[in-house]
């Protein structure tokens, strides 16, 4: 007989287990929350685009649009991609329902994105972002609130250690003109750029800014800085972002050279790195983008916003906070039956205290009482209700406190006989008590 090949998860793409599934609910939830305090709503776009959305924001020359999407043709000859990021999705969506029409919006998202990169560390073809998006407000001071946001969900996770690095790209005189003084600057020492620079040179040059080879680094210290062509304009909402960030009490650093890897971005870009991070150390990165809501066809609306990447947020959390990392979710109550009649009301029972707002796990099938008590303990609950045959003859059951307890001696509470009808109310009140 032949041995068939095991099928296994597409390259880069992860599966997310039971044992970390809790910690991205709570990474989830936080996030949920605190956008919810400051009044964004979410929107659920779907996965697949049309692969025109992506090349008109993104940009021909970019990485992600140049050779890392998923585009392939559907049945009908349309091509389509799965969406490599969520703002042109939210751009699009808000254009075709009417979002933008003399509004302003607040609006959140989270899921899964696609990218055909080499797959690293912190580095997956499929990975899941939470992104903020706002529509209307051309000012800084939404870009203080947005960054704000970004804060708070780092603190209540505990996480440590990430720097936020602002820059301004100036309007789009100001980066053609820093464009062509950087082409100048980099073509005259072309010989300390490495291959990948020189392509960049005639594509995408302030991509150079981004490279992470060190020859190329030390040449990029003796070059121009964009902050230095900025608009009067631009560089008083650079100033007044600043003056924001330094009331709220929001550390930054000025980098000149944070460059970020999509097109569409004017004035303030930004990204939060942790430097523990090595390569990968880019938690969440965003910025304006004013022209987007025209390009692709709505009325022009300033844009502001921010993608962050989750499984490097869970990551770096794994390392810095165990305390969170290792919580894990336990039934309260775990019941033992022993007998066909007992499984019957123990499902029964399950029904009544799940009504009551406990989280139930019964155990299935047949098993000795023993072996069900070591599982029962092993689930980490606080309470087990046993129905063995005397229980199930009397129409009662047994309430066995398994740890936890304000018994007098120290250890459990002692146990108690009661009436099934009676369960569900004694076990919640005991579980408060606990
Ligand atoms: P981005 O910098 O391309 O921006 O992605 C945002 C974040 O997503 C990154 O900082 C990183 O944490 C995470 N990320 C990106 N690629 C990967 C990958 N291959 N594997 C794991 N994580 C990854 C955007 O996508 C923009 N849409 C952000 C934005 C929103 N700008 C304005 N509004």
């Amino acid at each position: 007989m032949s041995k068939k090949a095991q099928i296994k998860a597409v390259r880069g793409m992860n599966d997310i287990l039971p044992g970390e599934s809790a910690l991205w609910q709570t990474v989830e939830s936080v996030c949920a929350s605190v956008f919810a305090q400051y009044n964004y709503r979410q929107i659920r776009t779907p996965v697949i685009e049309s692969t025109h959305l992506f090349s008109r924001s993104i940009g021909a020359d970019t990485d992600i649009v140049s050779k890392e999407m998923y585009t392939f043709e559907d049945r009908n000859g349309d091509s389509l991609t799965l969406r490599p990021e969520g703002t042109a999705s939210t751009v699009r969506a808000g254009i075709e329902n009417g979002l933008f029409y003399n509004q302003q919006q607040r609006l959140w998202y989270v899921g899964p994105m696609f990218r055909h990169e080499r797959p690293q560390k912190g580095r997956y073809r499929q990975f899941h972002q939470i992104g903020v998006e706002c529509y209307g407000w051309s000012s800084a001071d939404i870009e203080a609130e947005v960054l704000a946001m970004v804060q708070q969900v780092f603190q209540r996770l505990g996480l440590q250690r990430t720097e936020l690095q602002i820059n301004s790209l100036g309007d789009s005189t100001a980066r053609s003109q820093y464009r062509s003084a950087l082409v100048e600057f980099l073509s005259g020492n072309v010989d300390q750029l490495d291959d990948d620079s020189k392509n960049r040179l005639a594509t995408n040059p302030l991509r150079i800014l981004d490279s992470k080879n060190q020859s190329v680094q030390a040449l990029l210290g003796d070059a121009p800085s964009i902050l230095d062509y900025l608009s009067d304009e631009s560089a008083a909402k650079f100033a007044d972002l600043q003056a924001y960030l330094t009331a709220l009490e929001i550390p930054f650093t000025i980098n000149p050279r944070l460059v970020r890897g999509l097109d569409y971005y004017n004035d303030t870009v930004f990204e939060w790195i942790n430097p523990e991070f090595g390569a990968q150390s880019t938690v969440c990165g965003g910025g304006r983008y004013d022209g987007m809501v025209e390009q692709l066809g709505g009325q022009a609306t300033p844009g502001f916003g921010f993608g962050m990447g989750l499984e490097r947020l869970i990551q770096i959390l794994q390392e810095q906070n165990a305390e969170i990392a290792q919580q894990q979710p336990h039934p309260d109550v775990f019941v033992v039956s022993v007998g066909e009649q007992a499984r019957s009301q123990a499902i029964v029972l399950q029904k009544s205290m799940v009504n009551a707002g406990v989280c139930v796990q019964c155990h299935m099938g047949d098993g000795s009482m023993k072996n069900q008590f070591k599982r029962a303990d092993k689930s980490g609950a606080t309470i087990a209700v046993v129905l063995g045959e005397d229980e199930v003859a009397a129409g009662a059951a047994t309430i066995k406190p398994l740890r936890g307890s304000p018994g007098e001696s120290g250890g459990p509470a002692a146990q108690q006989t009661i009436a099934q009808i009676d369960v569900a109310n004694v076990v919640t009140n005991l579980l408060e008590s606990l």
